[in-house]
């Protein structure tokens, strides 16, 4: 009797990705790329949730650049816990993407660990093609699958006195080499108030380019502010605390100066030691002026209205 040895390519029929969802991505894709996460085969991908997952592209968000190639945007990073050089790709992939669950704590209405596969379940996912600007002065313009934070929210059930969203990212040294750099204050942390959480623009991202985010760009799960400087959006995260003090920040922690709380593009507010008014694209030599709140201000530039006292722009 023949013996069929499956091939690494191979997949069995229950692999495949259902119809329905080859057709809806079809339709996405006259508007984007859909992300299709069950049926991959590649052995980087084989720790994608076992569902599909099908999302249509928002064009609210007109990105107005031409996407960045995604091996540069996929091998170009910057995950300290992985390593300070932008080569941390390889190393990122010891980070195991399931089993997966994020702690939802502080001040809520009743603290949970919701597995992310479940979480995805309660939430409506969709692709936004979003201009991303490191305070370093580099972008990139790249599809996001995700959901918005808005929904997050509702699920976490923050209490009336939270007033601070904090984000932070899984503290392994098992598999994360960066961490015996001790000088550096651990586990990375981010922050922002619940209006911004609120504001639709705030995104959590678990896809890139159609696929399950990588470990490199943050996967599986990470927080996007489009409109303030990368380093707000925290990678891999376990724990998304609710508090009613401001968090001080990974950066704000190590050099106040130059790293602040709001960190809002602004590019007539240099960073002490270079320009902000131009940036590099990502997999060009190509530089373009900087935009006020990155280009989003119509969607968040009124959340700062009364604030203008605060350092908005570091
Ligand atoms: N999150 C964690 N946990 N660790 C990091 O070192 N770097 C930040 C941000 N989130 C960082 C992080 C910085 S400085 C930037 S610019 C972006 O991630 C880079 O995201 P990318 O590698 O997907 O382009």
């Amino acid at each position: 009797m023949p013996i069929h040895i499956p091939r690494g390519w191979e997949l069995p029929d229950s692999a495949a990705t259902p119809e329905h969802l080859v057709l809806g991505r079809r339709r996405a894709m006259g508007l984007g790329a859909g992300l299709i996460a069950g049926g991959l085969a590649a052995p980087a991908l084989a720790q994608a949730p076992a569902s599909g997952l099908a999302a249509m592209r928002n064009t609210r968000y007109p990105a107005e650049r031409a996407l960045t190639p995604e091996r540069d945007a996929t091998s170009y990073n910057n995950y300290y816990e992985f390593g300070s050089s932008k080569s941390v790709a390889a190393t990122a992939q010891r980070l195991p993407l399931r089993p997966w669950s994020i702690k939802l704590e502080g001040l809520v209405e009743k603290p949970q660990e919701i597995g992310l596969d479940d979480l995805l379940k309660r939430v409506s996912l969709e692709e936004r093609v979003l201009r991303h600007r490191c305070v370093e002065a580099w972008a990139m313009t790249v599809p996001w699958t995700g959901f918005a934070m808005s929904e997050l929210l509702k699920i976490a059930a923050p209490l009336a006195s939270a007033k601070y969203v904090v984000f932070e990212t899984l503290r392994d040294p098992a598999i994360m080499p960066g961490l015996r750099q001790s000088w550096y204050p651990w586990p990375y942390i981010e922050g922002c108030t619940i209006a911004e959480a609120a504001n639709e623009m705030c995104f959590m991202a678990v896809g890139l380019y159609g696929k399950p985010l990588p470990p490199q760009n943050g996967g599986p799960l990470r927080v996007l502010f489009p409109w303030k400087y990368g380093f707000k959006s925290g990678k891999s995260l376990a724990t998304i605390r609710f508090t009613e003090t401001r968090p001080v920040s990974f950066w704000e922690k190590l050099q106040s100066s130059e790293y602040g709380f709001w960190a809002n593009v602004n590019p007539e507010v240099p960073h002490p030691r270079w320009s902000q008014a131009t940036e590099r694209l990502l997999g060009s030599d190509e530089r373009v002026p900087t935009k006020l709140f990155n280009g989003y201000g119509a969607f968040v530039a009124d959340l700062y209205q009364g604030l203008e006292k605060e350092r908005l722009f570091v």
